[in-house]
């Protein structure tokens, strides 16, 4: 950084007055710098929010990104044990881009009866249903904001939720199982046919075709897919 070894230099001139426009002593060779150290100086913060904004933002997060929750909600529990359609709770998924997480009121559907023994783990879901604040649920995928995404396109064509967000059904805690790259996506969009199913079968975890080589080809054809590569599909 610009400002380390000031102390040294200070000692080397100790009767320098501090000018009108700094609190520092500056050396005289140090002078010559100075406009281009109190531009890096003023660039620092923009450098650190930068780095904040690409390096550590959404661009950042990648497969295996599982955030704590304010509730221990286990998907594992409510579709792999009880069976619960991912529908039943993300029901914007079919019509609109977003996969709306479901609102208290959902889960009091059961949890005004269903409560489990000892357990504080329903406490936050239980005091949100009081008080109408809804439960601060941490996002887990979160593409760039320059990308555009839309679950109904895909949804509605017969891509699965298994294909890009793995088996939910065994997660006990939800975390991102794929890359969510550039290339991810286009992989697909150049060869969807491996990733095609009936219409009816969205949800299911375990959906196996018979010769899925076959009725891929199939699919595509009946439904007329072919999933765009163009650069404004997806930056607009
Ligand atoms: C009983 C309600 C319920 C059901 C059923 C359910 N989910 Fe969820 N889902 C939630 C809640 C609540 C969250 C937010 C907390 C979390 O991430 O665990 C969530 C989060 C997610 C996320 C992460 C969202 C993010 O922040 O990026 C994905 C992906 C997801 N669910 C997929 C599915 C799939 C696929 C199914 C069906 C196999 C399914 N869910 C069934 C309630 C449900
Ligand atoms: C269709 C009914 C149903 C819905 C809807 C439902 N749950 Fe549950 N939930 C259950 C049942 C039944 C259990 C007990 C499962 C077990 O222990 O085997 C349970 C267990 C839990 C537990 C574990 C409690 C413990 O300490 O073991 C939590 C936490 C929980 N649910 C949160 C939620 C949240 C949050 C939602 C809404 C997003 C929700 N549930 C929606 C039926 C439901
Ligand atoms: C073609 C890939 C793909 C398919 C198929 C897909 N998702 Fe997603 N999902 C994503 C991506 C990418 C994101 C992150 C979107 C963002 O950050 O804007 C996401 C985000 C989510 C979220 C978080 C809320 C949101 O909309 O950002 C939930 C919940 C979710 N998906 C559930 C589902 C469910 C349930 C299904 C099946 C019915 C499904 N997804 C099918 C790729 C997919
Ligand atoms: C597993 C396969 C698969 C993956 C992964 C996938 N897509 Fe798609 N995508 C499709 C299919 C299939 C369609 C539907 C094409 C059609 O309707 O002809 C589609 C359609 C779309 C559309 C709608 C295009 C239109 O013309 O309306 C957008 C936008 C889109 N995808 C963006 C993305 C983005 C962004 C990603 C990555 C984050 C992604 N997709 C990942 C298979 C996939
Ligand atoms: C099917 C969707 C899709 C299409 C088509 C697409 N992109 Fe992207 N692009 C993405 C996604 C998703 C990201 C975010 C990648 C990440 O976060 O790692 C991205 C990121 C980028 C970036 C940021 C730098 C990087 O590599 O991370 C640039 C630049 C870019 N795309 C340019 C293009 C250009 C130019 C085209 C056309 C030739 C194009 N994209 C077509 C989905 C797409």
């Amino acid at each position: 950084m610009p400002c380390h070894g000031h102390d040294t230099m200070m000692d080397e001139h100790p009767a320098k007055p501090a000018d009108d426009s700094s609190n520092f002593v500056f050396p005289k060779w140090l002078d010559r710098l100075r406009p281009p150290v109190t531009v890096i100086m003023a660039l620092a913060p923009l450098y650190v929010i930068a780095l904040f904004a690409f390096g550590a933002g959404p661009a950042a997060i990648s497969v295996g990104h599982m955030p704590d929750q304010p509730v221990p909600y286990s998907h594992q529990v409510h579709v792999g044990k009880l069976g619960i359609d991912c529908l039943y709770c993300h029901n914007t998924v079919t019509e609109s881009g977003h996969a709306a997480i479901p609102p208290t009121q959902t889960c009091m559907n059961c949890h005004k009866n269903i409560t489990v023994k000892d357990s504080e783990n329903l406490t936050p879901v239980l005091e949100s249903a009081a008080t109408g604040m809804p439960i601060e649920w941490i996002r887990v995928h979160d593409l760039p904001d320059y990308v555009y995404f839309n679950h109904s396109a895909h949804v509605q064509r017969g891509v699965g939720c298994v294909s890009c967000h793995g088996r939910v059904d065994q997660m006990e805690k939800v975390y991102q199982a794929e890359e969510l790259s550039m290339s991810w996506c286009l992989d697909c969009h150049r060869n969807p046919e491996p990733h095609l199913r009936p219409l009816d079968q969205i949800t299911n975890m375990t959906y196996q075709a018979e010769d899925p080589i076959a009725e891929g080809r199939r699919l595509k054809e009946l439904h007329n897919i072919q999933p765009s590569t163009n650069c404004s599909t997806c930056h607009r």
